[in-house]
């Protein structure tokens, strides 16, 4: 099996759930967001990056999604909306929300799911933690949904879609478990 550093770290990285409260490094979010820019794309970049440090906005986002969780159909999203100890956010200092021109004649799922995985794996090659976040955008649903949007500065047009929190780790992984088998077809 042949070994590189990219190799490494894709296998590496995992969903960090417990994070320090220390701030990360300007220069690691600016290499952390490089690498988002660097992401394939079918729209011609027609994404945007939302970057929040703001502890109290963080909290709020928080608050905001487990509000929503309570009214959802799947009971497993209500309970965590319910769960007064639960932080869809684990307590990470960084949320970078990933948004797309509606407007651009492609599905811009795809640039912005693209553009998440390489956030998250840039941050793995710095040893810092993430984790893809999809629980927070339920906050886009709450009763503060359209007032968030414009305190995010979200541009007009353009649609959040995924977001990943970053930040040194709690603990180090140690559980990485093993990939199912059988997911690939060859036909030489
Ligand atoms: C689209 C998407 C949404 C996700 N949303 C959440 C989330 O809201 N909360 C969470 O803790 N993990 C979330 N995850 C992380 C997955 O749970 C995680 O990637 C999966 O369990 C595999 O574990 P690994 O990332 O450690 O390999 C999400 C992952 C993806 C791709």
């Amino acid at each position: 099996m042949i070994v590189n550093d990219a190799l490494k770290i894709i296998k590496q990285r995992r969903s960090i759930r417990s994070y320090k409260d220390e701030q990360i490094k300007e220069e690691e979010l600016r290499a952390i967001l490089e690498a988002g820019l660097y992401a394939p794309n079918a729209g011609g970049q027609a994404w945007h990056f939302t970057v929040i440090q703001n502890k109290e906005l963080l909290d709020r986002l928080n608050l905001a999604a487990k509000e929503a969780a309570k009214h959802m159909d799947m009971e497993h999203l209500r309970e965590l909306g319910n769960n007064e100890k639960f932080n869809c956010l684990y307590g990470a200092p960084v949320l970078i929300i990933v948004s797309g021109n509606v407007q651009v004649p492609v599905p811009l799922e795809a640039d912005c799911a693209a553009a998440t995985q390489n956030l998250l794996l840039a941050a793995e090659s710095l040893g810092l933690g993430s984790c893809w976040i999809f629980f927070v955008m339920l906050a886009f649903n709450s009763p503060q949904g359209s007032e968030l949007r414009k305190e995010l500065k979200i541009p007009e047009g353009y649609k959040p879609y995924y977001s990943a929190v970053f930040g040194y780790k709690k603990d180090a992984v140690v559980n990485v478990p093993d990939r199912k088998p059988n997911l690939i077809t060859y036909i030489k």
